[in-house]
């Protein structure tokens, strides 16, 4: 059967007390909702309708890129009501599944058992409670059939007892889903329209009601505020980490590495404390990474090294490099390999050959630098006039003194040396050594200044 799923993200979340819907709140570097709406596709869905709120228009601009459809559910009269807005565009002859844009750990596995479920009458997603209070209760016949859900504050002592509770989560065929949303009253403490209203109705007409029990609780744990939301990132960051250490990586402390998007790894990686990860990277054979350093959208290759605190944003770094400690690499840089990159040095879209070296104090910006390049301590490719970015271009094999100004557009030529202090501002030609600053006088019968009297 086609399936449409249906992802209830109207709410307002005031218990997050920020600015920031509830849904967009990230969760390993990812809006919530995100996470919900990658299940979904996962799940190969036919369509995917989104309910969002009054005042929603942030959730919808966030995820614009999504192939969803969004539905506006103005007012927000509950659970049930929210559905009946999507369900108009669902056809009769598709399955129903309904997801939580604030319940976003749920898995695939899990909801493929759902939808089996739901098939052929109404499937319900439960849980099994340590503590089941708040929650409403599954209530089952002596032969284990579902009868009904009964809500904390209706529950009788015996049920009170019961630890299997509803999840939220539901499917069935649209056809019947249509007819029980229809038959919905809010005549209840809250004025609500409940979605957990139809178990009694699918019961009654003897529908068949299938409880898939989640095997596990975080999978159905909401989140409501940031201390649950916290609770929620520790555990896909512990996942995360299990699932790093299973690749074969050493880990110096699982619960201090932070992965916020998809991380590839060779062989004998080592990670050390407080790294974060975002985005995409790939980690070649034997990289190091260093204590305190955040990498983003980057390619390490083999035997690389990162020293403590380095910054990696959207660049590729070659083989066999040395960065850091303390190295900011801004986005398009490319490395080739042997690259030494040491303290405090900024490369910024530039592309630096093999075996070439800036080891300390200096800012790369908008440069082609060959192989085998010694880039002396304190340089600068000035490569900003004020109003446009100009490129510097340095040849293999040249060495540039320390201190020197390379004032783009500029080029230093294969071989060549530039003397340290230097302001270039012409090209240098190769082979060659350029200096370029006034002469070295020495005054005689200079005095100090003296303080008056
Ligand atoms: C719901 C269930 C409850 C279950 C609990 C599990 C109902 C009536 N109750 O209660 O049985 O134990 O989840 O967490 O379904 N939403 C809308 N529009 C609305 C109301 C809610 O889109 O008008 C969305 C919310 O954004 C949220 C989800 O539906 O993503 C659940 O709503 P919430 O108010 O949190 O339901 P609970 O009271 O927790
Ligand atoms: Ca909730």
């Amino acid at each position: 059967m086609p399936l449409s799923i249906v992802i209830l993200a109207a709410g307002q979340g005031k218990r997050m007390k920020s600015n920031l819907p509830k849904v967009l709140q990230p969760l390993a570097g990812q809006p919530m909702l995100s996470h919900v709406i990658a299940t979904a596709k996962a799940l190969r869905a036919d369509a995917i309708h989104v309910v969002y709120g009054h005042g929603g228009e942030q959730v919808k601009q966030a995820l614009a890129s999504e192939p969803v459809n969004w539905v506006l559910q103005a007012e927000q009269l509950g659970t049930g009501h929210a559905v009946a807005q999507a369900i108009p565009a669902i056809p009769d002859d598709h399955q129903v599944l309904i997801l939580f844009g604030d319940v976003p750990c749920v898995r695939v596995p899990t909801l493929q058992q759902l939808t089996a479920a739901g098939a052929d009458g109404l499937g319900l997603l439960t849980v099994i409670l340590a503590d089941p209070s708040g929650y409403g209760r599954i209530v089952r016949d002596t032969a284990g059939s579902v009868v009904r859900i009964v809500e904390q504050k209706d529950a009788n002592t015996k049920e009170r007892a019961i630890s299997e509770i509803n999840t939220g989560l539901m499917s069935a065929p649209a056809q019947l889903m249509r007819k029980w949303l229809a038959a919905l009253k809010n005549d209840n403490a809250q004025g609500e329209y409940y979605l957990t209203d139809v178990v009694v109705m699918a019961v009654r007409e003897r529908v068949r009601v299938g409880a898939v029990i989640c095997p596990t609780e975080v999978e159905v744990l909401g989140v409501n505020d940031k201390v649950q939301l916290a609770q929620l990132e520790a555990t896909l960051r512990a996942e995360r980490a299990n699932t790093l250490m299973l690749e074969g990586v050493t880990l110096a402390d699982p619960a201090r590495v932070d992965i916020r998007g998809q991380v590839s790894v060779g062989r004998d990686v080592f990670i050390d404390v407080n790294v974060v990860m975002v985005g995409t990277v790939e980690l070649g054979d034997r990289v190091r990474i260093g204590p305190n350093c955040y990498l983003k959208d980057c390619r390490i290759g083999a035997d690389t090294e990162l020293h403590p605190n380095c910054v990696i944003d959207r660049s590729v770094i070659g083989a066999k490099c040395s960065i850091g400690p303390f190295a900011r690499l801004r986005p398009e840089c490319v490395l080739h390999d042997e690259v030494h990159i040491g303290n405090f040095v900024e490369v910024k879209k530039s592309e630096i050959g093999v075996g070439s070296k800036a080891n300390h104090l200096t800012y790369i910006g908008d440069a082609t630098v060959g192989s085998k390049v010694n880039v002396g301590a304190g340089t600068v490719t000035v490569n900003y006039d004020g109003a446009n970015k100009h490129r510097t271009e340095i040849g293999d094999n040249a060495f540039i003194g320390s201190g020197s100004m390379l004032v783009a557009p500029v080029k230093i030529g294969t071989g060549a040396n530039t003397a340290a202090g230097s302001t270039i501002t012409k090209d240098a030609p190769p082979g060659k050594l350029t200096i370029a600053r006034s002469k070295q006088v020495t005054i005689d019968g200079w005095k100090r200044p003296e303080k008056k009297k």
